[in-house]
């Protein structure tokens, strides 16, 4: 953590200058000019599964159909939360079956991108009612927390921060974001910094909550209460490459998600499931098994697809990459 008095320089204290982390990402993010309202859109500055390659919407569109099938109808609702700018969206309708009538949402804070293809229904609320498949990738990652570091007295108290990133400790935690780190996120001792996730549990529920029936699925990088990273893992991206979080505007800023917490702030009857991107992606079919040597001779051409489709499939599904985030999936 950066501290306010390093460097010998003099810096103000007090007044709004200094927010908790939430505040101050919501403004950076979401506010006027808010980084996720810019044109470019996420896409110009990260790569997400959607924008690594086709596959990913063509395993969501299998779900989809599998999500109408248990549902017993051949009319069914999308709603692709936090849909960035409609990628995912169109690359479903694109890749559902003939028969299958699809009502889709896009549910995203920023405008309706131009050119998007008509039948999406651009929204930045859930839609209610909804039966079918609600699929947020990478959303609640985005969705702004505070942050959370114990001091050298053992008091754990927000983190406070200003729009060029510096830090300090501001006032202690209490109240139901205590209780949450209590639960969820017990302290590491001094120096030791956790995101509190109660915001995106909150977010999760209300979610699965629009749902009149169907499946929720979360994907995101995130992590589970026996695994919690000691520091924290807040961290900024602009222009394609990580960087240090500093919340004006000009960068993404994100944290994994405590994701067995937002699975726990649902009351269904049945059980959420937590699973790896490489194995859900292998149950949808999407698999980095290179196509056989035989297919080069008979159909050269197939057989490049097929390569080029299996190196997709790979950095779906790999280790160390996308294959390690975590769905989070919910039957209602
Ligand atoms: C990392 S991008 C992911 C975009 C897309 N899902 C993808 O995977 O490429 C996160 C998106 O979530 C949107 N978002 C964050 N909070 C939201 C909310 N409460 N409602 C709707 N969209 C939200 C942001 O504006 C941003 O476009």
């Amino acid at each position: 953590m950066t501290n306010e008095v390093t460097g010998g320089t003099a810096r103000p204290r007090g007044g709004r200058e200094w927010r908790g982390w939430r505040e101050a990402t919501e403004e950076a993010l979401y506010g006027p000019g808010g980084f996720f309202l810019r044109p470019e859109g996420p896409a110009g500055h990260f790569r997400t599964s959607v924008h690594a390659s086709p596959l990913f919407a063509e395993a969501v569109a299998g779900l989809l159909v599998a999500t109408a099938e248990e549902l017993g109808t051949d009319e069914v609702d999308l709603v692709d939360v936090g849909a960035g700018r409609g990628e995912l969206t169109a690359g479903v309708l694109a890749a559902v079956p003939a028969g299958l009538r699809v009502r889709a949402y896009a549910v995203e804070r920023a405008a309706r991108p131009d050119g998007l293809h008509a039948r999406v229904r651009w929204t930045d609320r859930f839609p209610e009612g909804v039966r079918g498949l609600l699929f947020a990738n990478e959303w609640l990652d985005n969705v702004p927390v505070d942050v959370a570091e114990t001091a050298e007295d053992g008091t754990v108290r927000y983190v406070e921060v200003r729009a060029d990133g510096t830090e300090r400790l501001g006032a202690p935690v209490t109240g139901p974001d205590a209780e949450w780190l209590a639960r969820w996120w017990p302290s590491a001792g001094p120096g030791g910094r956790a995101e509190i996730g109660l915001p995106r549990d909150e977010a999760w529920a209300a979610a699965v909550g629009s749902l009149a029936a169907g499946l929720a699925v979360a994907v995101d990088y995130g992590h589970v209460r026996d695994s919690r990273p000691p520091f924290g893992t807040l961290t900024g991206f602009r222009a394609g490459r990580e960087v240090p979080p500093v919340p004006d505007g000009t960068g993404d800023l994100t944290s994994h998600v405590a994701l067995d917490a937002c699975a726990a702030a649902v009351h269904a009857r049945v059980p959420a499931e937590l699973t790896t991107q490489r194995e859900a992606l292998r149950g949808l079919g999407v698999s980095g098994g290179r196509p056989p040597l035989a297919l080069a001779s008979t159909d050269p051409a197939a057989y490049v697809r097929a390569l080029s489709r299996a190196g997709e499939a790979a950095e779906l599904t790999a280790r160390g990459g996308l294959g390690d985030f975590l769905w989070l999936s919910q039957r209602v």
